[in-house]
């Protein structure tokens, strides 16, 4: 097993880490070595990405690129960083091989949620700030009693949809290009005891993108700026939680969906260099 480290400067860490991500979906583990960052997969030889894509990922940010081999104990350090999160005291976004949450002693506390994700190969551990983003802002929406459909692009490990689900939305129908965040979302759909249809499709080739009532897009910002530019199936969402955004890319997007659907900014969330946004009809 092979340890692929890339290591870049502290300054532009996140916009290195948000191109890395789409090399590695499922995640990168994350070193602090002060003025720099390292981040790293693990995988076996021909399993990693490429080099010449990684520097090209990295950038102007890229100090170092190292690969070592590793012992036994990679299975151990890479489930290290999949650690469970609560997200708005009401969703426990947890891997199988973490406990499930304790019941709370207090009555009068909200029971968590609690959502078991493996990603295996697909990004959505839940950890992620974009992930957790989304999840906070489908939190903040009015619970859909009855149940109100929600499409879920760009779906990875299938988290927010199975979220959505547990909360009340249905049906949801969960979409992405890639055939391994496809068989995890159904996976991950079927251990958490919901009903999701997750469909393998390609946002930038395959038309006007599915829509809902509510729909959520965790997608970088070029993908999103595909989406507003070749709208959607039939009626545009009433609501439509964006994600995967850096802070300066909230306002151009904001912009392109209030132009192209008349979906208007209600809410901006934002932690570290991200930020999501809840736009409305
Ligand atoms: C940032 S991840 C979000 C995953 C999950 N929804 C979450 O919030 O944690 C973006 C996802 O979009 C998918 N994706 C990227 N480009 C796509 C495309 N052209 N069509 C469909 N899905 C795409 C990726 O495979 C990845 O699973």
């Amino acid at each position: 097993m092979i340890r692929l480290a890339i290591r870049v400067a502290r300054d532009d860490a996140e916009i290195a880490l948000a191109e890395l991500l789409e090399l590695a979906p499922a995640g990168v583990e994350e070193v602090d070595r002060g003025d720099t960052i390292e981040y790293a997969v693990y995988g076996a030889e021909g399993e990693l990405p490429a080099l010449p894509d990684l520097r090209a990922a990295a950038g102007a940010a890229l100090v170092e690129v190292t690969t070592t081999h590793v012992g036994d104990d990679w299975a151990s350090r890479w489930r290290d960083f999949h650690r469970p999160v609560t997200v708005g005291g009401a969703l426990h976004v947890r891997p199988p091989w973490a406990d499930a949450p304790a019941g709370s002693a207090d009555k009068a506390d909200r029971q968590l949620i609690d959502i078991v994700i493996d990603p295996n190969q697909a990004f959505g551990t839940g950890a992620h700030d974009t992930t957790r983003l989304c999840l906070e802002a489908l939190l903040a929406l009015e619970n859909p009693s009855p149940p109100t459909p929600l499409v879920d692009l760009g779906c990875g490990s299938g988290v927010l949809a199975i979220a959505a689900a547990r909360l009340g939305w249905g049906p949801v129908l969960a979409i992405d290009h890639e055939h391994a965040a496809v068989r995890a979302a159904r996976e991950n759909a079927h251990v958490n005891g919901v009903q999701i249809e997750v469909r393998h499709g390609d946002l930038r080739h395959g038309g006007p993108a599915p829509s809902a009532p509510t729909v959520v897009a965790n997608l970088l910002r070029p993908l999103l700026e595909h989406v507003a530019h070749s709208g959607f199936e039939g009626a545009p969402p009433r609501v439509l939680v964006v994600s995967g955004l850096l802070r300066a890319e909230a306002d151009p997007i904001a912009a392109a969906f209030a132009a192209a659907h008349g979906l208007c900014e209600r809410e901006r969330r934002e932690s570290g260099e991200w930020a999501a946004l809840t736009l409305a009809r």
